[in-house]
Order: structure tokens, then sequence, then C-alpha cells
């Protein structure tokens, strides 16, 4: 039997704006895991994907299914013509449709479980590439950083169309991740981000510039052990992606209840229009915190220490 298991993960800073070339900072959630076991089958290679109930042959897939994609641009990469007679069984414990990378984290799984099942010592970049083809099946035309910081596993500094650039944390921080419980389909979100920008050109480029910016001066800020002072970053690019039309009243309700009750900032993480936000929190404030979005009705929270 062989097992493989991929992390979850959250966008810092500069989602959506990465779309246009900007870059955005990701770091992968632990906590949170996706997993694939290879086990014998003796009915050819069958894919089960335990948390939607689902059990079927590869031969069956339609060629749209992200797993059975995984599967099939695995085999290719490793000249493999017939697939081998084995259950592929994908389990995880990341929401769906919630900006934590569920998607890119169940393939990466698949993808990883299966090389090393088959005896290839795959690369990052290798899966990162596999999975990303997966992620188009499922956003339509993502820009390659959730399939970067699952495949990598470490924080990354991400510009779409250039090699991936992965980073240190001098001083770890701690985040809050704060569900909304509304599941939110990031490719319908970006599509209405680029109908907004064909519209606005010039308004909307200002905007992914100023986001940019922020990403930029984040980096620098947690490679030079200046956490805590991200949080004002957070609080403007939660601002500037409620003004490209991103944010809803449920994530609006959680940012708020977080900077209210002390929290050192506050933005939507993802997608947008429900999903996930994040409150950067000290030690003294993180109870306070936790209680007010528990009162402003959040789904659950997760809480990581980025850089531990
Ligand atoms: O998968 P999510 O919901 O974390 O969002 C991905 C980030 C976007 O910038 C909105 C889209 C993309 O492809 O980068």
């Amino acid at each position: 039997m062989t097992r493989a298991s991929a992390p979850g993960k959250v966008i810092l800073f500069g989602e959506h704006a990465v779309v246009y070339g900007q870059p955005a900072l990701a770091v992968p959630v632990t906590q949170v895991q996706a997993t694939a076991v290879v086990q014998p089958s003796d009915s050819g290679l069958l894919i089960e994907a335990r948390n939607v109930g689902r059990r079927y042959g590869l031969a069956d897939a339609p060629p749209d299914d992200p797993l059975a994609a995984a599967v099939r641009l695995t085999l290719s990469r490793l000249a493999v013509r017939t697939p081998p007679a084995v259950a592929l069984v994908v389990e995880s414990t990341i929401p769906i449709a919630s900006g934590l990378g569920s998607g890119a984290a169940v393939c990466t799984a698949v993808v990883r479980a299966l090389a090393n099942y088959l005896n290839y010592p795959i690369t990052n970049p290798e899966v990162s590439s596999i999975v990303f083809e997966t992620e188009k099946l499922l956003h339509g035309t993502p820009s390659g950083i959730d399939n970067t910081v699952v495949a990598y596993g470490q924080p990354v500094y991400f510009v779409k169309g250039q090699p991936p650039e992965l980073f240190t944390v001098a001083q770890s921080f701690q985040l809050l991740i704060a569900d909304t419980g509304l599941p939110s389909l990031t490719k319908l979100a970006v599509a209405d981000v680029r109908a907004a920008y064909e519209k606005e050109p010039d308004r909307y480029t200002q905007l992914f510039n100023a986001i940019g910016d922020i990403a930029s001066e984040a980096r620098t800020l947690i490679e030079t052990g200046h956490p805590t002072e991200l949080g004002p970053l957070m609080n403007r690019n939660h601002a500037l992606l409620h003004e490209i039309g991103v944010s809803c009243p449920e994530l609006e309700a959680l940012v708020t209840a977080a900077q209210d009750a002390g929290a050192l900032g506050a933005k939507l993480s993802g997608g947008g229009r429900g999903g996930n936000m994040l409150a950067l929190v000290a030690p003294e404030t993180e109870a306070a915190v936790r209680a007010a979005l528990d009162k402003a009705g959040v789904k659950r929270v997760i809480g990581t220490h980025v850089g531990v």
C-alpha cells in the first residue's frame, strides 16, 4: 500500500490581481490534508473519492474529471501505457469550494501516491505542472498559485508564468482562518472580475497594481521578521478586494468582527464571495477574536502558525 498526502493552502495577499500578472503570496495549511492511498484492485484502475461518495473506473471517467485527469497525466508523464490494477482511495479534510485549495490538494495527493507506487521519484515542479492541468478543469483559467503552493508545500511568492520563488518566514505569526460556510466557485468570481475589468480596464488595472504592491511589501515584512506590520496591509488588501467586487455580506461581517475585536488585520482569502477570511492575531487577542467570529456566525475556525 502506498500513501501520499498534500496540505491545504491560503492566499495571504494578491488573489485575483495574480490573474493579471501581479505577485501573490500563499502558504500551506497543514492542519487540513488530502490523502490518497493506492491499494490492489481486481478490476482495473479505480478511483474512490470518499468525501463525495463516488467510486468509478478510470476508463469510465469523463475527460473533465480532475482526479482521472491527474491519473492520466501522471501515467503519461511516466510513459506507463497500461494503467495498473489499483484502487486510488482519496480522502480529504479540506472544505470544498472555500478557497483552501481542496481541488489542488486531492490531485497532488493522487499524483504523488501513483508516482510513488510506480517507484518514480516525481519532483515538485512535475507535480505542480500536472496539477495545474487539473486546476484548469476546475477553475477555467487558473493563475497557477494553488497547484504551486500545494505541490511545493512551502510559502511561495508567485507571479503567473514565472518560476515560483519560495520565501522564508523569519518570525512566525498566527492566523485564524474563518469559514463563512458559504461555498463559492472561484471560476465564477474570476469570470465576474474579468467582465468588470473589461468594462473599466484602467480602474481595475490600478486596483490590481495596488494589490500587487501590497503583496511585494508583505513579502519583505515576512522575510525580515516584521509580521505584526502585515495587519494594516491585510486591511488594505481586503478593502481593494471589496472594491473589485469579490466580497459579500458574510465575509464583511467576519472581517469587521475580527478587526473590531483587536485582530492586527483581516481580509478575505481566495476567490471570495464566500469561503474563508484570515485574521492576523497576537496571543493576547486570539480569544477575543475567536469569540467575535463566533458571534458573527462563523462556521468554523482553523488556527495556524505560519513559519513554525
Ligand atoms: O482557489 P481560490 O479560491 O483560493 O482562489 C484562487 C485565487 C484567484 O486569484 C482568485 C484565482 C487564481 O487562479 O489565481
